[in-house]
């Protein structure tokens, strides 16, 4: 638990109390290592206020040490470490061992932890009768909330939340399975057969095999692809305390088993404002058709009464530049070079959208810029992942960051999320009988 500042407090003053008289309350100061300072506003239901922060705006929820985001100066820490340099030189399964950990693994450490995550790449087979029940045109992420949820039904052997082998075992296996079922989603959504994972192949190679292979003949992985796949979930590992991690956080408070509290992380992430982004863009660049009518939507995203917004830009806490999106821009970069796909006319007019919004006003002014969905959308597209499968690709990769949270949750000492309101109905009134109504 922070210890209060010492010799700082913080004194917020009530003036005009039913008597006239004005109240100064006293609260304690925490100083993070990173990041504003914060007042601890615990004690004053005590005194009888409650405070009022609609989104969470103000509002820490908790305490992490996990990730720092310094949305003013673009910058994106996890355990210290800057994402530039891990999207550079770090992989994917490495950032998710220093997500659960704390600290880089040893050259030993990650070849254990990459060979455990490995040896859990399977799901129960039981699990494909699940599938069955859906209909074919379902949405992944319908189906993704619905899967993940039943792992809770499938292993019991873990479950014990105070237990923390129980909580080990798990993280490995939400991480390892997550990409099988994302491919068997797909899978099904297209009449297919389900790929078993092929644990000769790194995660994303894996993940893009179980996607894209069938049994009938041989498919290689492009590892240009596979790194960018890569890269792609480690861009999205963890993002501090986001709606869905919020939502995680909030369902294990309870006590909740992982398995059902990472289904409810994914279901808050499917928004369009949040992780289902992606795919809003890309149905965006669809609707909007051609260049032509680049102008009527740019228009459309600024005027007030139309609910129109654009989609892939803006962030509540970037509002510098999204360092994820200037990474993403690099990898886009490789993999249209690779394709050789660099006059695909939906890049082009996404590559418009980015240059106008970038320049005009009305965005530079509220400080909105491209965000890391509006260019995972449009590689995720260009490697032929179909749209509906792009925030399942989110889930994939953020299921680390959420198991870390909810781990870190856990092993501390931690009360049952329970916000207040401000309440506007009704005053205490009395039940009338209905035939004097
Ligand atoms: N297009 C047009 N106007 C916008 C947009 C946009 N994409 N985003 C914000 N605005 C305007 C908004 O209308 C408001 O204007 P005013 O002050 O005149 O009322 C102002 O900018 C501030 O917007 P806000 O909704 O109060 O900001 P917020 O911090 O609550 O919302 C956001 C952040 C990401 C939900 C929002 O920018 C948005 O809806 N963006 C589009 C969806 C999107 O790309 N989401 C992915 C976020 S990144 C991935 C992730 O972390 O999940």
């Amino acid at each position: 638990m922070a210890t209060p500042i010492a010799n700082r407090t913080a004194k917020l003053t009530i003036e005009g109390g039913p008597d006239g008289e004005t109240e100064t309350i006293e609260l304690p100061l925490y100083a993070g290592t990173e990041g504003p300072d914060v007042i601890d506003i615990g004690k004053l239901t005590a005194q009888g206020f409650f405070t009022y922060d609609p989104g969470f705006v103000s509002t820490a929820a908790c305490e992490s040490s996990i990730t720092f985001i310094d949305g003013d100066a673009g910058i994106l820490l996890h355990r210290g470490y800057p994402i530039e340099q891990l999207a550079e030189q770090s992989t994917y399964l490495e950032l998710c061992y220093l997500l659960l950990n704390g600290e880089l693994p040893s050259a030993q450490n990650l070849d254990e932890f990459v060979k455990t995550i490995t040896r859990h790449t399977m799901v129960h087979d039981q699990l494909r009768n699940f599938f069955n029940g859906f209909r074919a045109d379902a949405h992944p992420m319908a189906i993704m909330c619905g899967v993940v949820g039943a792992l809770s039904a499938f292993y019991h052997d873990s479950l014990d939340i105070d237990d923390p082998s129980h909580r080990l075992i798990t993280a490995h296996r939400l991480i390892a399975k997550m990409p099988t079922l994302a491919a068997m989603s797909h899978k099904f959504s297209q009449g297919q057969p389900f790929m078993y994972p092929r644990n000769d192949l790194d995660y994303a190679s894996n993940f893009l095999y179980m996607m894209f292979g069938s049994p009938c003949e041989d498919y290689e992985v492009n590892p240009v692809l596979a790194r960018a796949m890569d890269r792609i979930f480690l861009l999205h590992a963890d993002h501090e305390q986001n709606a869905s991690t919020s939502t995680v956080r909030l369902a294990g408070s309870t006590g909740a088993n992982p398995f059902a509290c990472i289904a409810a992380g994914i279901a808050a992430l499917w928004g369009p404002a949040h992780g289902g982004a992606n795919e809003a863009v890309l149905n965006m660049l669809s609707e909007i058709g051609s260049f032509k009518n680049i102008d009527k939507y740019i228009a459309k995203a600024k005027d007030k009464d139309d609910p129109f917004r654009l989609m892939g830009f803006g962030h509540r806490v970037y509002k510098n530049y999204d360092p994820r999106a200037k990474v993403m821009q690099q990898t886009c970069k490789e993999v249209f070079e690779e394709l050789g796909v660099e006059d695909d006319p939906m890049l082009k007019m996404a590559q418009r959208l980015e240059k106008i919004a970038l320049e005009d006003e009305y965005f530079v002014e509220k400080r909105l810029y491209p965000n890391v969905d509006f260019y995972s959308g449009i590689i995720l597209k260009a490697m032929g992942i179909p749209v509906d499968m792009f925030t399942v690709v989110f889930a994939t990769g953020r299921t680390p960051g959420w198991i870390a949270q909810w781990n870190e949750m856990v092993s501390s000492s931690y009360k049952i999320g329970r916000p207040r309101q401000l309440y506007n109905g009704p005053s205490a009134r009395d039940y009338v009988a209905i035939d004097q109504r």
